[in-house]
């Protein structure tokens, strides 16, 4: 197999901008120590992520299921928002031709990829407007199987594909990719016999905490709409992330507070002492 090399030489070219051997050094201990703390993690079951390389049995059937889609579709639609698309996303734009899905089939080797990554229903009618339903899967993924966008575009497909191909034809279309046991999707799939895909349960989704307060005035974020990471203020319409914090639209102007989140034996621990630090009132 090829492997990737990633040359940072110039990284450590201070004549070039890179960063001194000096700089290096002063940050090592803290380094080594939040390193140490995640190989503990690790070793201890709690982060499945850095030994995905080494679990050939889903990589193994991943790329069978792969390649049975390869030898009868021409189109596979990523339906996933946020990291359940990057993922998949960067792998095609780190080894694909730059221009995959332009390429003939001799040259591409497999199917084009679409990661729509939008829960726009004018962009999503445009791609299955562009699209041959017959040459057409879709791979499903969304790790809790409880994310909006993700289910309503999967629920759109599976009415079109239930009306022009019946059942068996749905099922041949999709793949489904979710926790190994539970959540919506992990049901549909077993109600519906479909081909799923597992994320091991202790690779988890993306967690994140923020304050609740709007940092124009006092609404509560919570009662506002969440859309992928992003939230709208129901009273005046600011936008944050809710991961970064960042305020992204006006009227507020200031990011909102995060917390360090981790999950402990199924448990999520946020940690708030950053909340006990008191910042300026929220603007009139
Ligand atoms: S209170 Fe949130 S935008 Fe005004």
């Amino acid at each position: 197999m090829d492997r990737l090399v990633v040359d940072v030489n110039g990284c450590f070219d201070p004549a070039a901008g890179g960063i001194a051997r000096a700089e290096l050094d002063a940050i090592a201990p803290a380094a080594r120590a939040a390193f140490e703390g995640f190989e503990a993690r690790r070793r201890a079951g709690e982060l499945g992520f850095a030994d995905l390389p080494a679990d050939s049995a889903v990589a193994e059937a991943s790329v069978r299921l792969a390649r049975d889609l390869a030898a009868r579709f021409e189109n596979l639609v990523v339906l996933g928002i946020g990291g359940s698309s990057l993922g998949g996303r960067a792998i095609v734009a780190a080894l694909a031709h730059p221009f995959h899905n332009l390429l003939p089939r001799e040259r591409r080797g497999g199917m084009r990829v679409f990661f729509p990554d939008n829960s726009d229903p004018a962009t999503f009618e445009a791609l299955l407007g562009t699209l041959d339903l017959a040459e057409t899967c879709f791979a499903t993924v969304t790790k809790s199987g409880g994310t909006a966008e993700t289910m309503a575009q999967h629920l759109a497909l599976r009415e079109r594909c239930l009306a022009r191909f019946g059942v068996e034809g749905y099922r041949e279309r999709c793949v489904l990719v979710t926790d190994p046991a539970k959540g919506a999707l992990r049901a549909i799939a077993r109600d519906e016999g479909l081909r799923a895909l597992p994320v091991p349960a202790n690779v988890g989704g993306r967690l994140c905490a923020v304050d609740d307060t709007c940092t124009h005035e006092e609404a509560s974020l919570s009662t506002g709409v969440l859309k992928g990471e992003l939230v709208k203020c129901p009273l005046h319409g600011s936008r944050f992330n809710v991961c970064t914090g960042k305020a992204l639209e006006e009227p507020a102007e200031e990011d909102l507070r995060t917390y360090p989140v981790r999950l402990e034996g199924g448990r999520i621990l946020i940690d708030l002492r950053e909340a006990a630090t008191p910042r300026a009132p929220p603007r009139a």
